[in-house]
């Protein structure tokens, strides 16, 4: 696909639609350079670094020299929003001994990792004043290896998850009391990140971590499973209490908004949906599990956005239930199975449901992810959406990776650099 018209051809065979623009205006006039603004909250412009975890923080959950350096990366990036990647609540909740730790012990740690951020964008960039710095809460539930090895800890049952992964069937769920103290946890780990200066803290509802395990508890007897309300209670009492402590620090939401039965590799290596167990373990699919449903998370949003929880990031699933729809992506690690659909169907999922989303709950602004598989075509299709308000912001990932300063290619008129991308990908 080396020209639009073989892109644009490409998207309507596949039958999905994926705006488009032919010409990308850079700034100051172009629609990804114009700032937004939340209740005095101003983002520089559209674009926005998503979450990546390095793997590179020391063993007590200290950033290291590498994580610096990718922090100076973001900063660099010409991105006004960076929503900054991961750390755990706790030390058992760690999804690596690499993994940040928020503790009054790395705070200082932590302020370091903001600032080299704020100063790489000082001087690539200039003012800082609209270029802002989450970071995200998480606690990696069935995914904690604190120490390495798997160390799950689990909030449902699911019958492939448990058999695969585990905790191990003698092992009880974490229970009502011991969520109720993790929310305090939360709501502990929220004050220190503001007090080391960040300008928002992320609540990560996505992916199968804990946060994003809850949503979909349909079988948990008790506070934090069955009804909607139970298995949203985590993420609004930690939003709720969190707000009473810390007033001044804005709140985030990224959420897994859309999902689909769990994929496993068939014969041939590609990936197929399991056929154990009934498949309602998952939030925003129907009951079928095999197609995506966005009742619930306009609910959530709904919600999140009446207690003042904004922005938002969109994304899907997991890169351990379906990772096609998370990462669309041709080429594949080993042990990953083979995309069951054009990475293409999986961009254009993307686009729509955080289309869908904005329309729904609006007053919320709403970051997209997935368009790292566009490549080249990002751009166009970044400035297609934003001009149409399918969403506020594009947030990139893999594209990061592979080309670190592509937002400040893209607004200066530049362009991106292409063998850079195709390099990577
Ligand atoms: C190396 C790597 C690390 C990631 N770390 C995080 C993370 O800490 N938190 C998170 O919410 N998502 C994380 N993600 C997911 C990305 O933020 C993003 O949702 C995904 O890569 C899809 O967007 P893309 O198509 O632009 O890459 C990670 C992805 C990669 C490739």
């Amino acid at each position: 696909m080396t020209t639009p018209g073989e892109f644009e051809n490409r998207v309507q065979d596949l039958g999905v639609a994926i705006p488009f623009d032919s010409v990308v205006e850079p700034a100051p006039s172009g629609p990804l350079s114009r700032p937004i603004e939340i209740d005095g909250f101003r983002v520089g412009n559209r674009f926005c670094i998503l979450p990546l975890e390095g793997w590179d923080s020391a063993e007590d959950g200290n950033p290291t020299n590498a994580s610096l350096q990718r922090w100076r990366r973001l900063g660099r990036s010409g991105a006004k929003l960076i929503w900054g990647e991961s750390a755990a609540v706790r030390p058992e909740g760690r999804s690596s001994p690499q993994q940040l730790l928020v503790d009054r012990s790395t705070l200082p740690g932590l302020d370091m990792l903001r600032l080299a951020a704020v100063e790489a964008h000082r001087q690539a960039h200039g003012d800082p004043a609209d270029f802002k710095v989450g970071l995200q809460l998480t606690h990696s539930g069935r995914y904690s290896k604190p120490h390495g090895m798997s160390s799950p800890v689990s909030v449902r049952h699911h019958p492939y998850l448990d058999r695969t992964l585990g905790p191990p069937p003698d092992q009880p769920l974490l229970g009502d009391d011991e969520i109720y103290g993790l929310i305090e946890t939360y709501v502990s780990a929220v004050a220190l990140v503001a007090e080391a200066g960040f300008d928002f803290v992320d609540l990560k509802a996505c992916h199968g971590y804990l946060g994003h395990e809850l949503l979909g508890a349909f079988e948990r007897p008790g506070d934090f499973g069955g009804s909607f309300e139970n298995r949203v209670r985590f993420l609004t009492t930690i939003a709720s209490r969190a707000k009473s402590a810390v007033p001044a620090i804005r709140l985030t939401l990224r959420l897994s908004a859309f999902d689909a039965v769990t994929h496993v590799a068939d014969e041939d290596g590609v990936g197929r949906p399991i056929t154990e167990g009934n498949y309602r373990y998952w939030f925003g699919t129907d009951e079928t599990g095999h197609t995506v449903d966005l009742a619930e998370p306009v609910r959530l949003l709904t919600v999140m956005r009446d207690m003042g929880v904004n922005p938002v990031c969109i994304t899907g699933s997991s890169p351990y239930n379906a990772r096609h729809l998370q990462r669309p992506a041709l080429n594949v690690s080993p042990g990953e199975y083979l995309p069951p659909e054009d990475p293409l169907v999986g961009v254009a999922r993307h686009l729509d449901v955080t289309r869908r989303l904005k329309e729904a709950v609006p007053g919320l602004v709403m970051v997209g992810s997935g368009y790292s598989y566009l490549q080249q075509w990002m751009p166009n299709v970044a400035q297609a959406v934003v001009r149409s308000g399918a969403a506020d912001i594009v947030g990139l990932g893999r594209l990061h990776l592979a080309s670190p300063t592509a937002p400040s290619d893209v607004l200066s008129g530049r362009g991106l650099d292409t063998k850079k991308i195709w390099a990577s990908f």
